[in-house]
């Protein structure tokens, strides 16, 4: 990694349709009784504006089963054109030889799906002529040029902090002489960045829905594992040598990070959903299997138990579709177990104010 790679770079990694293809398969087991629950809500409550925030691949998102509703959908990641591969490889169908194009299936405008969409079908099933597998890849359309439906939305989930934070402690590794200056450097950051409201390009209480499915899952990892990268090169045998006088500041960082990413995102999800009708999905990990799953030993996934005691300043739980009593599932990721937490939250009409750290990092 060169000591100055800029936040927007890391963040634009190229996107190959065949990894969208293997990623697909690969998670579409883990993120199943993610997408059963969209599935499930949706065809419960018919939310006719829906959010999604972290949508990434789309692997836990229903996203045909909302447009075939006619619901108005907004798919929004910090990565660009993720979502986009992601909605590329749900558009076409295959049924023994015939293909499906959604586009061609809505009716309605397709060409508002796919801006190559064209009126003549010579035969391939339903498709238009413009349809073109890409190699390889039976699954999925070569032509597709994503058009304003869905409605693709890049751009930061936790109100611009994680990005912020991301952008502002770029520069550290040419200013810090030491790797713990940088630290507390990037912790005094941190606490700034977290009076940041930058809100999504989406109206205040417009959504019937708002996602956030395992999004939360990732803040532990993302930009700390960025500001980690560039420390490790920069300082690479500084960090070795001084690790046991490092780790209080790494800790603490990482968890100043968390807490005010986490903060962000609950505001944001309360700000946009509608406070009379409105509902918000939140799943997120919350144990993890020891390398061992057949022991059936699990730990806490760090930091995630306080999002129960945020989300509970915004929001209630409605047992209803996702009875608090399976509200944990187990799932297979990867070489080890998780139990996932979901839940159907509904806004308060005012958030609670508790004093402690509803507005961030105090
Ligand atoms: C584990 S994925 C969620 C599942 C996802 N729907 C899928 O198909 O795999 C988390 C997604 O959240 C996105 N994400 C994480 N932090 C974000 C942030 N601060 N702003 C926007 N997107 C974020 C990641 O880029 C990633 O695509």
């Amino acid at each position: 990694m060169p000591t100055r790679l800029e936040w927007s770079e890391y963040c634009n990694a190229q996107i190959d349709p065949h990894v969208v293809e293997s990623y697909r398969s690969r998670c579409a087991t883990s993120l199943r009784d993610q997408r059963d629950n969209l599935t499930k809500l949706y065809r419960a409550f018919k939310p006719k504006q829906i959010a999604c925030m972290g949508a990434g691949f789309l692997n836990d998102i229903p996203i045909n089963l909302f447009l075939r509703g006619g619901s108005r959908v907004a798919l929004i990641d910090w990565i660009p054109r993720v979502s986009e591969h992601g909605f590329q490889r749900d558009l076409i169908r295959r049924e023994g030889k015939q293909y499906t194009c959604l586009a061609c299936e809505l009716g309605s405008c397709p060409e508002d799906v796919c801006q190559k969409f064209t009126r003549t079908y010579s035969g391939h099933g339903k498709v238009c002529d413009n349809f073109q597998p890409v190699d390889g890849s039976s699954c999925q359309c070569a032509s597709y040029a994503p058009g304003s439906v869905p409605r693709f939305v890049k751009a930061d989930v936790t109100q611009g902090c994680a990005s912020e934070f991301a952008q502002r402690v770029t520069p550290l590794g040419q200013t810090c002489k030491t790797a713990s200056q940088c630290f507390s450097k990037a912790i005094e950051i941190c606490h700034e960045c977290a009076a940041m409201r930058e809100e999504l390009p989406l109206p205040t209480g417009s959504m019937d829905l708002v996602t956030s499915s395992m999004v939360v899952s990732q803040f532990e990892h993302e930009p700390y594992g960025y500001f980690s990268k560039f420390l490790a090169h920069r300082y690479g045998d500084e960090l070795v040598q001084q690790e046991a006088q490092l780790i209080p500041l790494m800790e603490r960082l990482q968890s100043d990070l968390f807490e005010m990413m986490l903060d962000a995102h609950i505001r944001e999800m309360y700000r946009l959903v509608n406070k009379e009708s409105g509902a918000v999905y939140f799943s997120s990990e919350l144990f993890s299997s020891l390398p061992q799953p057949e022991h059936d030993r699990y730990y806490p996934v760090q930091l995630i138990p306080q999002a129960l005691e945020k989300l509970r300043n915004y929001f209630t739980f409605d047992s209803k579709i996702i009875p608090l009593e399976h509200a944990l599932r187990r799932t297979k990721m990867d070489t080890q177990f998780s139990i996932i937490q979901s839940y159907v939250l509904r806004p308060l009409p005012q958030p609670l104010r508790t004093g402690t750290s509803v507005d961030g990092i105090m």
